[in-house]
């Protein structure tokens, strides 16, 4: 993947982490050659699995929950490297902007013309939620997908939950998440912590 996916598990790690926790990553990955990742570069995936793999054993989370928070992270990531653009003009509404992901990648692929990009179809239904089906010629992303969603959940303003609901790795034909949006959030939040209402 291009070093623009590589630098922001850098910065992401760096930022919350610090950097003798970085470098410790990258020499668990065995990258320890590498002084810097280029945004163009075109790295082998095998350079992303394994700083992600590192990080976990680093900083004790699981693979679900490192893939999560990179998904949310590159959100604002992408927004602060000169994408903000590219971000913006993608839809004014969350529901627009996933109609809308093949396209942002197609524009994406102008400056990264190597990109193999991952391919997206959002069904929507009268209820406010939507079904995102995701495809990609990589395996092992799909938590990254999640984390995405509740990233682009916090830059629309728009409080959503995310549910996974088929599963590639366990056979079925695509990975498939159940996108509900939460407008009356507040009235959630006032609830007791059991999620009864008191009469
Ligand atoms: C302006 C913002 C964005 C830019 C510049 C961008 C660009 C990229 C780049 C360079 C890659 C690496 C792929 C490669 O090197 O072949 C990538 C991967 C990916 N992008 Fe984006 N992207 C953006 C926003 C998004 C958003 C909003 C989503 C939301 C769903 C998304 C979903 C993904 C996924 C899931 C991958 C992993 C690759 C795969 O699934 O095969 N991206 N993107």
């Amino acid at each position: 993947m291009y070093g623009l996916v590589n630098r922001a598990i850098q910065q992401m790690v760096t930022t919350h982490h610090g950097e003798e926790a970085w470098q410790r990553i990258k020499d668990r990955a065995d990258l320890q050659d590498i002084d810097f990742f280029s945004t163009y570069q075109a790295y082998p995936d095998d350079v992303t699995h394994r700083l992600v793999a590192a990080a976990t054993e680093e900083l004790g989370l699981t693979d679900d929950q490192i893939m999560q928070a990179f998904g949310e992270y590159w959100i604002t990531y992408t927004a602060s490297e000169g994408y903000e653009q590219l971000l913006e003009s993608t839809g004014e509404t969350l529901p627009e902007f996933l109609d809308h992901l093949d396209n942002l990648h197609a524009r994406a692929a102008v400056t990264f013309p190597d990109l193999q990009p991952p391919s997206f179809r959002c069904e929507h239904s009268a209820d406010a939620s939507m079904q995102l089906e995701y495809r990609s010629k990589r395996r092992g992303l799909a938590p990254m997908v999640t984390g995405l969603l509740h990233g682009l959940g916090k830059r629309f303003h728009t409080p959503l939950e995310v549910d996974q609901i088929a599963f590639r790795d366990r056979g079925d034909a695509t990975d498939l998440f159940q996108v509900r949006l939460c407008p009356d959030s507040d009235s959630v939040a006032a609830l007791p912590d059991d999620g009864t209402k008191s009469e």
